[in-house]
C-alpha cells in the first residue's frame, strides 16, 4: 500500500521523505491556506521533494473555471495531481482533463455510486474520506471495503486512496483490505514509528552491551 502525506506543510514533508516511506502527496485548500507564501511555489517545492503524485485541489466550482485551473496547476510541476470535488462540473472536468492526459484525483466521496461515477470517467485516484463518515457514526472503512469489490468486479484503473485518516487503525484496516493508498496527516504517520517495547527493548540492549564493557574493561 502507498503511503501519503496529507498535508501542505513543507516541513513536514521535508522531515518524513527522506524516510523512504511517503509515495506522494495531498493538499486541499484548507491545508493550504495554513501555509504562509505562495501556493504555486508551494506545490512546486513539494513535488521537487516527494517527486510523486502531488494533488492540488482546484477551487472553482463551474466546469470552465475547473478546467481552467486544473490545466494551470498541471503546469507547476509533472507530479502535479489534479483534484477536483465530486460535483457534476467535477465529474464533467476529470473526464475532460484526464483526456488531455492530466491525471484526476476525485474527492469529496462519501458512497459507493460517487465512487464507481469517479471510476467511470478516467479518475486516477478516487478519496473517500472515512474520519468524516466515522464523524457522522457511519463506517468510513465500510465504504473503502464496498469501493474495493466494485472496483475489483470491473477493470477500473483508478486507484483507492484513502483520505480523512485520524489514526493508525484507519492505516491497518485499509492496508487489511487492500486500499491502493492511504494519504495521513503527518502525526498520524509519527505515530506508526512508536511502540513501548521497542524504546524498553533498544535500552535494555543498550544497558547490556554497557555493562560487559565495564565488567570486561
Ligand atoms: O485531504 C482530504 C482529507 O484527507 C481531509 O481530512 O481530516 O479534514 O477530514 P480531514
Amino acid at each position: 500500500m502507498k503511503l501519503f502525506i496529507d498535508s501542505g506543510n513543507l516541513k513536514d514533508i521535508e522531515s518524513l521523505v527522506p524516510l523512504g516511506i511517503i509515495d506522494g502527496i495531498t493538499t486541499n485548500p484548507s491545508l493550504l491556506a495554513k501555509e504562509p507564501g505562495d501556493y504555486r511555489e508551494i506545490l512546486k517545492r513539494i513535488c521537487q521533494t516527494v517527486k510523486g503524485p502531488t494533488s492540488a485541489e482546484v477551487v472553482a466550482t463551474d466546469f470552465d473555471g475547473m478546467l481552467r485551473e486544473g490545466r494551470d496547476l498541471a503546469t507547476i510541476d509533472d507530479h502535479i495531481v489534479v483534484k477536483v470535488p465530486f460535483t457534476k462540473d467535477g465529474v464533467r472536468a476529470c473526464k475532460a482533463l484526464s483526456s488531455e492526459g492530466i491525471r484526476v484525483n476525485v474527492t469529496l466521496v462519501f458512497s459507493p455510486t460517487q465512487a464507481l461515477i469517479a471510476a467511470k470517467v478516467g479518475a486516477t485516484f478516487v478519496s473517500p474520506f472515512v474520519g468524516r463518515l466515522d464523524d457522522i457514526a457511519t463506517s468510513g472503512m465500510g465504504l473503502i471495503g464496498e469501493i474495493l469489490e466494485i472496483f475489483d468486479n470491473y477493470e477500473f484503473t483508478t486507484e483507492v486512496l484513502v483520505a480523512s485518516v485520524r489514526h493508525p487503525l484507519h492505516i491497518v484496516e485499509a492496508a487489511r483490505m487492500g486500499a491502493d493508498i492511504c494519504t495521513c496527516p503527518a502525526p498520524v504517520i509519527e505515530s506508526m514509528f512508536r511502540h513501548p517495547l521497542t524504546d524498553i527493548g533498544l535500552e535494555r540492549f543498550l544497558k547490556d552491551w554497557e555493562k560487559a564493557q565495564a565488567v570486561k574493561a
